[in-house]
């Protein structure tokens, strides 16, 4: 069946929010449980969208963990500047848990400039995201510059490179560290023994294989978590890595969400980057709340199950 017709049945509406990827749901109310097949019908639309935008949303912290937990376990942040009152709820705001709006230099605001690189969530962790919900509390106006959340589909980007290039990526893995982000923002407070110890850095395949979409391919890289390919000079890594990063950027693979409050985007990580665009943050507050859902296993590549 369609989604869009498991969402009629579920009495909700879907639309595509753009070519390249995304839909919007309007009709349901994600704080109180669900409907029989509404969960299916919306884990089916983040299958086949890869982004799908609940609008309307009005969610305490419990309420987004239960939501969230339907798709699975959930991840605990070991960091405690990034978290509010539990490991699972990640503070994406320029303003202090107790609602202070920060000073641009407060590392935890320059800390969420890591992520105005295109990037996937946990793309540093040997096992990375399913997928993230982020919750749209306090959003930027209409008419003010940036802040929007951009995705790039890497089904399509992957699909879309000369055959020569996807052969040079197959056999490479890409070096992913959570520690990178000091390299790019040295001023920031050096990552703990903790958060060393919980993610050492790994390396993931550069073409990603997906066991649950019949082998498709897409590509698998950051460009806030290392710049080094396994195996390479690392001149020549960093030269591909930025390559992909430009090729990734063509708008026929893109979406720019623009936010509205109330928004429960949720998007999946395992075929998506995705970056926030900048924004004047000692001018506007923006306040979101993230759960992410562990994925299932290590990213396989072409080779893996040879
Ligand atoms: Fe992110």
């Amino acid at each position: 069946m369609a989604t869009t017709e498991m969402a009629a049945k579920g009495g909700f509406v879907l639309r595509r929010l753009s070519p390249a990827l995304g839909a919007e749901v309007e009709g349901l109310d994600l704080s109180r449980p669900l409907p029989a097949g509404v969960f299916e019908a919306l884990r089916a639309a983040l299958q086949e969208h890869h982004v799908v935008c609940v609008r309307g949303q009005s969610l305490t912290e419990a309420q987004q963990i239960a939501f969230s937990e339907l798709f699975g376990p959930l991840e605990a942040f070991p960091e405690k500047d990034k978290t509010r009152s539990q490991s699972t709820i990640y503070n994406v705001a320029n303003v202090s848990p107790e609602g202070r709006h920060l000073p641009v230099d407060d590392h935890r605001v320059i800390a969420q400039k890591v992520n105005a690189r295109w990037h996937t969530d946990s793309s540093y962790r040997f096992i990375p995201a399913y997928c993230s919900l982020l919750y749209g509390i306090e959003v930027l106006p209409p008419e003010a510059e940036g802040g929007q959340t951009e995705f790039a589909n890497l089904f399509l980007a992957h699909d879309a490179l000369a055959p020569e290039m996807r052969r040079r990526l197959e056999p490479l893995f890409m070096v992913h560290y959570y520690e990178f982000g000091r390299r790019i923002f040295p001023q920031l407070p050096p990552v703990s023994q903790v958060e060393r110890d919980f993610v050492p850095p790994t390396c993931h395949p550069l073409i990603r294989v997906h066991p649950d979409r019949d082998g498709r391919r897409s590509l698998f890289f950051t460009v806030n978590a290392g710049n080094e390919v396994s195996g390479m000079e690392l001149e020549e890594g960093q030269r591909l890595l930025r390559e992909l990063a430009a090729h990734v950027e063509r708008p026929e693979f893109c979406y720019r969400h623009q936010w509205r409050a109330g928004d429960l985007l949720i998007w999946d990580n395992r075929c998506l980057l995705h970056r926030a665009i900048e924004y004047d943050a000692a001018r506007h507050r923006r306040v979101m709340r993230r759960t992410t859902v562990a994925g299932s296993g290590p990213v396989l590549g072409p080779f893996s199950r040879a």
